[in-house]
């Protein structure tokens, strides 16, 4: 057996993201036919408090520092994760390509369109290198599943979409304030920003591009505990509903995206629902083995069936199709996607969101903030 082909990766942002990515690296060997696998040979934080859980767990990291500048200098590192606060986006990415490293960022791939705009420059200077944007729930096998289905034509003439990311931790007004909800660190999107790129990924991927966007927003908590016993401000939008029209080469059909950082009972529920004319089909992370579908043909029955779906992703695992699919397999989905793609070219099962689906959610999201301005429908540029 021949040896798999190390891609050696430095970590920037080792938050909660941070460590899912490493956590990730350690379970490789839960891939089957993989020809490369990932080692953490350097990391980097503002603070260094975060390093001793890698350290302790990783013998192959050979740099810790706290200057992203040092880590990206350093010859040994062939590629970067970047999981770092949206203001430091920009900044950060542009320095990675720079630097001749291959970058799989996290989203929403800058802070808002201008540094997006310098983000896409950079990565056209540097069509040698692979540069990917993080989001990971389409390689839940129920959302894979949804995904072929549409490649195959299945669903006839669409009739609705509808896709969206739920949170519901803000709900509580106690909850303190962190980066993610102020607008100066996580951007004007506020939950757009935050959630969205995950939203349309999959409809991206199919060629549903918005055409234009009526956008409703909400500020439901507008002030929280800053941790020092006063309440300050929150300004980021807390849920936003998008109503899109969709068009495609031979079809046009409404979509709705949601993003919600205030949806009661919701946790990290993702989910598409796409009806059409011979078939629909609806997946949840909420249900994570549960597949509806129902096939329709003209005259007879219109019922839904509800599919135990098993293990079955994008790439082949040791794990039994018995069992359940969650979060983290996800991310080592996500990332087998990345380093396949840098090893053999894109023509895996499912390549990871590109920083040109990025920069359509960019664009979606600015004309979204602009309709929720003007009360108006905002077709995108
Ligand atoms: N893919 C997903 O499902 C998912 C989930 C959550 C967050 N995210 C994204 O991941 C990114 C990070 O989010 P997080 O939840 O991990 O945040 P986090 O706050 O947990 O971690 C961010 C880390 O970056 C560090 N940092 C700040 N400035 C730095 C600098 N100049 N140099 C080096 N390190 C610095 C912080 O100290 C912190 O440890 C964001 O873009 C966010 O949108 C993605």
């Amino acid at each position: 057996m021949t040896a798999r082909r190390k891609i050696r990766f430095g970590i920037i942002g080792l938050g909660l993201m941070g460590r899912e990515f490493a956590s990730a690296a350690a379970r490789w060997c839960h891939l089957l036919d993989l020809d490369v696998e990932p080692e953490i040979v350097a990391i980097c934080n503002r603070s260094p408090g975060k390093f001793d859980w890698f350290q302790r767990n990783f013998d192959t990291i050979r740099l810790a520092t706290s200057d992203y500048r040092e880590l990206l200098a350093d010859e040994m590192v062939d590629a970067v994760y970047a999981a770092v606060p949206h203001n430091l986006h920009e900044e950060v990415y542009v320095a990675t390509l720079q630097a001749g490293k291959h970058l799989l960022g996290e989203k929403p791939f800058g802070i808002d369109l201008a540094a997006n705009d310098a983000i896409m420059d950079a990565v056209r200077a540097h069509p040698e290198l692979l540069v990917r944007c993080s989001s990971e729930f389409p390689y839940y096998p129920g959302a894979y599943k949804i995904y072929r289905f549409i490649r195959e034509g299945r669903f006839g003439r669409i009739i609705e979409v509808h896709a969206g990311l739920w949170h519901s931790s803000d709900l509580n007004p106690d909850k303190p304030i962190n980066w993610k909800r102020m607008i100066e660190v996580n951007g004007e999107y506020g939950c757009m920003g935050d959630l969205g790129m995950h939203v349309v990924h999959l409809p991206f991927r199919v060629g549903w591009q918005p055409k234009n966007v009526r956008a409703l927003l909400s500020k439901i908590i507008t002030e929280r505990p800053d941790g020092q016993g006063h309440r300050v401000p929150c300004r980021t939008w807390d849920n936003a509903t998008l109503a899109c029209e969709v068009q495609t080469a031979d079809q046009q059909f409404p979509m709705f995206l949601s993003t919600k950082r205030i949806a009661p009972g919701e946790a990290n529920t993702w989910f598409i629902r796409v009806l059409g004319t011979r078939f629909s089909a609806e997946f949840s992370t909420k249900y994570p083995r549960t597949l509806r579908t129902l096939a329709y043909t003209p005259g007879g029955d219109q019922s839904w069936q509800v599919t135990d779906i098993g293990y079955e992703p994008p790439y082949r695992t040791i794990t039994g199709p018995i069992f359940e699919f969650g979060f983290t397999d996800a991310m080592l989905q996500m990332m087998a996607a990345f380093c396949d793609e840098l090893s053999r070219g894109p023509n895996g099962p499912f390549p990871c969101a590109t920083p040109e689906e990025a920069a359509l959610s960019h664009r979606l999201f600015t004309a979204a903030l602009a309709s929720q301005r003007t009360e108006q429908v905002v077709q995108l540029a």
